[in-house]
């Protein structure tokens, strides 16, 4: 069943190009430089409406909903709330009429999450929907929404779940934007960014032997810092998530530059920090918080490109990714975080499907 690879996490993990394949296919629409997403059951007139755009979700969900949140605002220019679904079912979120929410979930049967989704539907708000399994009770109970395609995940650790719902998130984001102010061009250059990130994450895949390099040295931790800013801060929480749910090292998402706001503290020998450091409008700004963390000798661990001299010099491990345009960034530079999480925890010699203490879905409150 698992193909020759050693864990189901593993296995999924390699799954990625063809899990984004799959969460795009039949869904772009080249000669509009759009996408279709007909599950959503609303009429081009009725997304124009909405002003603002609220995401409910838990864990991996939850960072997905986030990165969807930079890429709606950068596309489409439209507002929109991320909550943690266990926090938005039980306040009092002003919602009305031109209000679009979403609940986000993998497994679609989330107690959090469906309780989200039906404090929205008591207070008349029409719900979709982002699902992975097909009949779930989100995904029955929601008025629309979209499926993700991706597969049944074994695995407790959610991986390609999460590609799915970037890529969904994407091209969601991209609808909403060439309703809105982006033109053909660039939603064209967005179509065309998407359509080659699965050969991109296959690249990513080819530097495991890179990764497991410097797992062997995160191995050692009790405690690692994962930074990054931009979309990028989402992909840092969900690297935390990965390495702190199936290696029992604690682990922290922060966005690079609140380092020095208070986690700096935490800086020595001992504590390696994680960058998420493609090239980018602020990297240079994140190669001098690199610095910061070298003049207190933290290990540095930096997801970025081969070719970035700077990068490599300053750090001590650097997990390749290819370049591409910043939007389908997190696709790629997920991918060595997730493996870095994984090797970790075969090194400490961990359950890696079933973690302690956690099920793959989480039915109670
Ligand atoms: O099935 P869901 O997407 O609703 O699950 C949400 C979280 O329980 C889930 O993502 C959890 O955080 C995973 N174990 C993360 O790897």
């Amino acid at each position: 069943e698992m193909g020759g690879h050693a864990h189901y996490m593993l296995k999924e993990i390699r799954e990625q190009p063809d899990t984004v394949l799959n969460a795009c296919r039949g869904r772009l629409v080249r000669e509009e430089g759009s996408s279709r997403l007909g599950g959503l059951n609303m009429t081009a007139r009725q997304l124009r409406r909405v002003r603002r755009v609220v995401f409910a979700a838990c864990g991996t969900s939850w960072h997905a909903a986030l990165v969807g949140e930079y890429l709606i605002e950068r596309l489409a220019h439209l507002p929109v709330e991320v909550e943690y679904a266990s926090e938005f079912r039980y306040r009092n979120a002003p919602l009305d009429d031109r209000t679009l929410v979403f609940v986000l979930s993998q497994s679609g049967e989330t107690a959090d999450t469906l309780g989200a989704l039906r404090e929205a539907k008591r207070r008349g708000q029409p719900t979709l929907a982002i699902v992975n399994t097909v009949g779930s009770t989100i995904a029955r109970e929601a008025d629309g929404g979209v499926y993700l395609h991706a597969g049944l995940e074994v695995g407790v650790a959610s991986t390609k779940a999460f590609s799915a719902q970037v890529a969904v998130l994407t091209l969601l984001a991209l609808h909403l934007g060439r309703l809105r102010g982006l033109s053909f061009s660039e939603g064209t250059a967005v179509l065309k960014a998407l359509e080659a990130v699965p050969s991109l994450i296959g690249e990513a895949l080819k530097a495991e032997p890179a990764i497991e390099a410097a797992a062997e040295r995160v191995a050692q931790a009790r405690s690692v810092l994962y930074l990054g800013r931009d979309i990028h801060f989402p992909v840092a929480l969900e690297g935390a998530l990965k390495l702190k749910e199936i290696s029992y090292i604690h682990a922290e998402g922060y966005p690079t530059a609140e380092m020095k706001h208070g986690p700096i503290a935490l800086i020595d020998v001992h504590t390696p920090s994680v960058f998420v450091a493609p090239r980018g409008p602020l990297h240079a700004k994140t190669l001098s918080n690199i610095e910061e963390v070298r003049a207190r000798r933290g290990p540095v661990v930096s997801v970025g490109l081969a070719d970035d001299d700077e990068l490599t010099r300053l750090s001590d491990h650097v997990l390749p990714i290819p370049d591409a345009p910043d939007v389908v960034q997190p696709l790629l530079a997920v991918v060595p975080l997730q493996l870095l999480a994984y090797h970790v925890a075969r090194i400490k010699g961990c359950d890696i499907d079933k973690p302690r203490n956690l099920a793959k879905s989480v039915t109670v409150e």
